[in-house]
């Protein structure tokens, strides 16, 4: 049968998730009561912040530790630490807070489209393995939560490793790439609904090791839905690229993602305009298969510019490093979208 003082015991070196200390040194384990004809423990424990993933696991581990050392049943309640713990051990800290959301020199792009299959990812892919080819340190994260594109695009085919309390992001063509697409077995789809999404990108943001980088890009959600939306209030201060193709209601769906941008606060850098044209290999005549003006219309409308216009065309497939998306540094695409980063850079500087 268990005591009050082993439970404290075993409980005592847990660590508190948000301030790293355990929850003895953090005085945090606020009750024990154990009922000892029911072989029942339950307890009540002070964390920084409660209703979070971290006091979820921390359930577990709780619930978990006290059955292993006998418990039948476990009650476990979570009360708020003190402002006053809170302060003290805040600053004691000295890793703490060093969050990529408030990181001061890196520049979030979030790349925007109003609906899929216009190009986004593939623009999102070769913008950040361009920004790398001018020498800048580039993240990229899939944010197409459902719709993870990237590791294939690129030709990833490893997985990310974790290290300590961090996971390290999969490096490719010099980019530092992290994709709901590692974390899931055989290409299953996923059937997370709004507030997983949140964490899961915020934990895109907070555990994973970015290290220092300059521009990290953002793979958006098509569209101006719920999804779209949240991850367009979660960024506090982010730069948008909207990508549109020539067609002129493809534009204006466009327009809607941009309206969703400025109305975040988001400062448009501007728009892409992909699948342009089509220049024939033979006489090197334009062809605008999809229509024409979609993109300079776009930009009058959200007071930018276009950044760029890039025709249809495949990437050379190289058998030994393959990464079915990526345009070569001398490809014809390859150099518009150097173009492009080259520009963008320059707004941002
Ligand atoms: N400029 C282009 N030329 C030829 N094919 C393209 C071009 N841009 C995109 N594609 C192709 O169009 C499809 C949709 O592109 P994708 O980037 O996945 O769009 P989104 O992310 O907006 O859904 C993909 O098969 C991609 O390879
Ligand atoms: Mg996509």
């Amino acid at each position: 049968m268990l005591t009050e003082s082993q439970v404290r015991e075993i409980l005592g070196n847990l660590q508190e998730p948000f301030l790293h200390k355990t929850l003895a040194e953090l005085n945090a384990i606020e009750e024990v009561k154990i009922k000892q004809e029911k072989n029942h423990v339950s307890v009540k424990i002070d964390i920084a912040r409660t209703g979070t993933s971290e006091q979820l696991q921390l359930q577990t581990h709780v619930v978990n530790l006290l059955k292993e050392a006998g418990a039948e049943t476990v009650g476990i309640r979570f009360g708020q630490l003190s402002d006053e713990v809170l302060a003290v051990n805040r600053q004691a800290e000295p890793e703490q807070g060093k969050n990529l959301l408030n990181s001061e020199s890196t520049t979030f792009i979030a790349i925007a489209s109003g609906k899929g299959g216009v190009g986004k990812s593939t623009v999102s892919v070769n913008l950040a393995v361009a920004l790398a080819r001018l020498g800048k340190k580039v993240g990229l994260i899939d944010a197409d939560i459902y719709g993870f594109s990237v590791p294939d695009m690129m030709g990833i085919t490893k997985r990310p490793v974790v290290r300590g309390e961090k996971i390290i992001p999969v490096e490719r063509f010099g980019v530092q790439v992290i994709s709901m697409g590692f974390f899931v077995e055989d290409n299953a789809p996923i059937i997370w609904r709004g507030p997983m999404l949140g964490k899961m990108l915020n934990s895109f943001f907070n555990e994973v090791e970015w290290g220092e980088i300059d521009y990290l890009l953002l793979d958006l959600p098509p569209g101006t839905g719920d999804v779209a939306l949240d991850v367009h209030t979660m960024l506090p201060s982010c730069k948008e690229i909207i990508v549109t193709t020539p067609h002129p209601t493809a534009a204006f769906v466009a327009a809607r993602a941009g309206a969703m941008a400025l109305r975040t606060n988001h400062e448009v850098l501007g728009v892409i305009e992909n699948m342009a044209y089509f220049e024939s290999k033979v006489t090197g005549e334009k062809e605008y298969v999809f229509g024409r003006g979609g993109g300079d219309k776009l930009a009058e409308e959200l007071n930018t510019e276009v950044l760029g216009r890039l025709p249809l065309d495949q990437p050379d497939w190289n058998e030994e490093d393959f990464a079915p998306s990526i345009y070569q540094e001398d490809h014809k695409l390859g150099k518009i979208y150097l173009d492009i980063a080259e520009k963008v850079a320059g707004l941002l500087n």
